[in-house]
């Protein structure tokens, strides 16, 4: 059974996930260029302030737990598959880049829901939301690639 401390330590690590890809979001939503490009940006846009949410979410359930909410000098960046690319038109490899990220926040609230069973139905309760709105992401961007990889 998982203990407490492994809950925070996931709950800290998906807390950066969401940070990270904020961060990652508005730089693509801003540099991409090109009329395709338009939705994909608009959609971005929206994503970010649910990200932000997720993140307050996150930070809320850490402290209520008994940890601490870190600070920007912890954040260790993992998403090199979202870095802003020399060609701004590249718009699939945007949408490859968000669904990657998409699949890491889903894999990270599998893995606190799986940790909090029978622990804490709270973390648990909120993880399954999360996941919920990460899984309509994925779908989202998903079918965006199916029109650009015609
Ligand atoms: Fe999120
Ligand atoms: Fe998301």
């Amino acid at each position: 059974m998982a203990d407490k401390k492994e809950i925070i330590e996931n709950l800290i690590k998906a807390y950066w996930m969401e940070i990270e890809t904020v961060i990652n979001y508005i730089a693509n939503s801003i540099n991409l260029d090109g009329v395709r490009a338009e939705e994909i940006k608009k959609s971005l846009a929206l994503d970010i302030t649910e990200e932000i949410a997720h993140a307050q979410t996150l930070a809320k359930r850490i402290k209520e737990v008994g940890g601490i909410v870190p600070g920007s000098l912890d954040l260790k960046p993992e998403q090199t598959y979202l870095q802003p690319k020399a060609d701004t038109t590249d718009v699939a490899s945007v949408i490859e880049g968000v669904i990657k990220a998409e699949n890491g926040a889903i894999e990270q609230y599998n893995k606190l829901i799986k940790l909090s069973e029978g622990v804490d139905y709270v973390t648990q309760d909120l993880c399954i939301s999360l996941l919920a709105m990460e899984e309509s992401h994925r779908v989202e961007f998903s079918g965006f690639l199916k029109e650009y990889k015609k």
